[in-house]
This record gives structure tokens, C-alpha cells and sequence, in this order.
């Protein structure tokens, strides 16, 4: 409950562990992360998974996936494990690795887009053999404290809950095989965790009046350079490319170029004709900050007629209803 965004309330990320086969001291295990999310896609530069093991694991090997770190292997003197932290963090491997390297739904730089904007990306897998670990689904410990991050914060993950031993239909259709042992762990977003203030503003104008209505002054923070330096840059400041290469790039926390607003995106809402059958407006998306490219960006906006859209130039969108359709909102993808 703590985590929840109203935009989607029933909008999650899974997690998925099926046990293939056991090993002589564990097991091998695909992982699945499945993006139950209307619009929230996680973009470059992707996702990193965390967890508490249980018990002394280590993992043998990885395919579609590595640890950012290998930690402490010492005690192997020989064939040291890929990983013997006791919480190891997981990131998906880049496009181009080696065929051999890669499993079904592996290797996109972390990259998950949504089911609604593109289905066929919408997942995330990757393999991993544990060692000792249990051996039969009554000694097997289910790992601990999942941690989903994303270019910036938001996501809480919840236990680990073991359930009924996921399906695989074969090629053929005629015959189904089941893992050994699932687990599931879900994750959800909260906006309040990720930030604070908001992180995009909207400006409005029209055909009959050209005087903008900005984003309002300070809307995303009012941080300035003499409480927070470097809280935003000058396009042609020489503090530019050291801070978009340096350190905390992963972190998501926005660089932005110094404006009123301080806001990392600004949607400009013009409204073009307004006639008494319809009326039509133009919406330019500008994006203020130095860390991120926004690729595969889609927009949300609720609005009272958009029951009833008639047509959408540039873009593809869908509706969404998750009140049971009283509320109407738009996702341009
Ligand atoms: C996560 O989302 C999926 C798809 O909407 C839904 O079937 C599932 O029940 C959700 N899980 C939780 C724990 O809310
Ligand atoms: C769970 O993970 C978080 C973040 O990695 C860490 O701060 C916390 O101490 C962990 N808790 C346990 C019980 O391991
Ligand atoms: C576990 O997650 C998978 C993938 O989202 C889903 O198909 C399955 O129904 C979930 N199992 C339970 C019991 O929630
Ligand atoms: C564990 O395996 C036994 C058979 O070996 C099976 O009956 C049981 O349902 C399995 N439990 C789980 C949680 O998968
Ligand atoms: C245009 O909008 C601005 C801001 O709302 C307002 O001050 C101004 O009077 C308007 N001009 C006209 C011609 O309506
Ligand atoms: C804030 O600091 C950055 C980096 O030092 C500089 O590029 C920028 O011009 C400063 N902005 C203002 C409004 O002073
Ligand atoms: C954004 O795209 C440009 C051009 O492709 C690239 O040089 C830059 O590294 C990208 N920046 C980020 C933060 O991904
Ligand atoms: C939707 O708009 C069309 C014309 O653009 C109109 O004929 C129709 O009555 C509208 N439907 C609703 C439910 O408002």
C-alpha cells in the first residue's frame, strides 16, 4: 500500500523464478521480469535486480544477465563462482552479446517497454545456476529483500511467495512440461518514492491569444546553485559534458538545464481550433535534461473528452479507463 500510483493502480512489475533442473549442490533457474505497467516502461540505461540470498548461495554462472560485482570467491580455489555476494545485484546484458551468451528475452540493456506500447519487449529473462543452495523444493530457500531499480527510484518489492510450478507449452502444442518450483515477487511503483516534485510541467497557449501560460516558476523544485550547486547547468557551460559523464549518471536524478521552471520535461499544450464540434491542439514534448534521451517516451494526459478522441496525428495512442471508464485518459506511445 505504500507504494501506489494512481495513474495505474493495479500496475506491477513481476518477478518470476522457475527451477528447470537441480544440480548437484542447487539449481538452475530462469528468471523472468514482466512489465505489468499501463505506460511506465523502463528505459535506458535499464534494470538493475537485487536480492538477499537466504542461505550461503553462490552462482555458478549466469546466461542473458551478470553481476555487477563478483565479490569475495576466495574460498573457491578453483572454478570461482560468477558471484558469491550475498546480495548480488543483477543487470541485463548489452544487444550484440554473443549468441551463446544469450537466452530468449535476454540482452536488451535492460530496456522493458509495456505491454501496451510494444508486447514483444515487455519482459526481461535471464538464466542462473545456484549453488549451494537446497536440492529439493523442501530445502530450497526462496531469496530475500528484492530490490528493482530503475533509472531512478520508485519501485518497492514485495516477498517472495512460492506457487504453483509454472507451465510451458511445448512447440507442438501437444504437450506441456512444469518447472520443479516457481516463486513470484511483485513490485510496484509509487511516485512519491521516486520524487518529490513533479518531473514535467505543462505550458498552454492558443490561436487567439499567443501569450504563453508557462510552467509555473519553481514547478519541478526550486533549487538553485548557491543551495544546490549544480542543480542545473548552462547549455554552454564547461560543467556540462564532466557532469553527464561522471558519477551518478545511473541514479536518474535529473541534470537540468537552468530554467524558471527547473523542470527535466516540458509539455506545451496549444490548442490550434476550437469549434463547437470539435476542437484540435498541438502538443510539443521538450526535454530539459542532460541525462537522459527519453527514447520510447509516452505521454499520459487526462482530459474530460478524451472519451471521445477523434484523431490523433504523429502519434498512436490508446485509451485508458482504469476507473471502469468514467475517467478517460490518453497514452500517445
Ligand atoms: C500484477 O499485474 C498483473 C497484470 O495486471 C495481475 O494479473 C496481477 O494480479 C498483479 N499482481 C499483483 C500482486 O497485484
Ligand atoms: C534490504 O536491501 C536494502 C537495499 O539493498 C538494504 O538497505 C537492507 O539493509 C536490506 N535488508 C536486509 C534485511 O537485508
Ligand atoms: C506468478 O507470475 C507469473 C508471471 O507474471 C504469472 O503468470 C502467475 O500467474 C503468477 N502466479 C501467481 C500465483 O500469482
Ligand atoms: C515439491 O515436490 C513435491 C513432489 O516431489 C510436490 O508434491 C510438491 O507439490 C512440490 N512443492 C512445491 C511447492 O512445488
Ligand atoms: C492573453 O493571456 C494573458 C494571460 O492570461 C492575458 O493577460 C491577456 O490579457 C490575454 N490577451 C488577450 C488579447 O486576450
Ligand atoms: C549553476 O551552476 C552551473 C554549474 O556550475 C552553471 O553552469 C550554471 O550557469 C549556473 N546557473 C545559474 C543560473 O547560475
Ligand atoms: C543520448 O543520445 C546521444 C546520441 O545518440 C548519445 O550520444 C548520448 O550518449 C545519449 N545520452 C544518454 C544519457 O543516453
Ligand atoms: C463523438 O464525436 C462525434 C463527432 O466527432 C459525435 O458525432 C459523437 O456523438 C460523439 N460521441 C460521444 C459519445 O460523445
Amino acid at each position: 500500500a505504500e507504494a501506489y500510483d494512481s495513474l495505474d493502480p493495479n500496475g506491477n512489475i513481476t518477478i518470476k523464478w522457475d527451477l528447470k533442473e537441480w544440480t548437484p549442490d542447487g539449481y538452475v533457474a530462469m528468471v523472468t521480469i514482466y512489465n505489468y505497467q499501463q505506460f511506465r516502461h523502463i528505459s535506458a540505461p535499464g534494470w538493475q535486480l537485487g536480492w538477499t540470498w537466504a542461505k550461503k548461495e553462490v552462482i555458478w554462472s549466469m546466461v542473458g544477465a551478470q553481476t555487477t560485482e563478483q565479490g569475495d570467491c576466495s574460498k573457491f580455489k578453483t572454478n570461482p563462482p560468477h558471484c558469491c555476494k550475498r546480495d548480488p545485484t543483477v543487470i541485463d546484458l548489452l544487444p550484440g552479446t554473443p549468441y551463446k551468451d544469450q537466452v530468449a528475452n535476454c540482452c536488451k540493456g535492460g530496456v522493458i517497454s509495456t505491454f501496451n506500447q510494444d508486447p514483444a519487449n515487455a519482459a526481461s529473462s535471464f538464466q542462473i545456476s545456484v549453488g549451494l543452495a537446497g536440492t529439493t523444493n523442501k530445502t530450497v530457500k526462496v531469496p530475500k529483500n528484492f530490490t528493482l531499480k530503475t533509472p531512478g527510484p520508485g519501485y518497492t518489492c514485495g516477498r517472495a511467495t512460492v506457487v504453483r510450478p509454472t507451465k510451458f507449452l511445448m512447440g507442438d502444442g501437444r504437450r506441456t512440461t512444469q518447472a520443479l518450483m516457481t516463486w513470484n515477487v511483485t513490485c510496484t511503483y509509487s511516485q512519491f518514492l521516486a520524487q518529490k516534485t513533479p518531473t514535467c510541467c505543462v505550458a498552454l497557449s492558443s490561436f487567439y491569444n499567443n501569450t504563453i501560460v508557462g510552467c509555473p516558476t519553481c514547478s519541478c523544485g526550486c533549487q538553485n546553485n548557491n543551495t544546490h550547486p549544480g542543480s542545473c547547468v548552462n547549455p554552454n557551460s564547461p560543467y556540462l559534458q564532466s557532469a553527464i559523464d561522471g558519477p551518478g549518471k545511473y541514479t536518474g536524478q535529473p541534470l537540468v538545464q537552468c530554467t524558471s521552471h527547473m523542470c527535466p520535461v516540458k509539455v506545451h499544450w496549444h490548442v490550434k481550433l476550437n469549434y463547437k464540434d470539435y476542437w484540435r491542439v498541438k502538443v510539443t514534448i521538450t526535454n530539459f535534461n542532460y541525462r537522459m534521451n527519453y527514447t520510447d517516451w509516452n505521454l499520459v494526459v487526462q482530459h474530460p473528452n478524451f472519451n471521445n478522441i477523434t484523431k490523433l496525428f504523429s502519434f498512436n495512442y490508446k485509451p485508458l479507463s482504469p476507473y471502469g471508464g468514467r475517467i478517460s485518459k490518453l497514452v500517445a506511445l
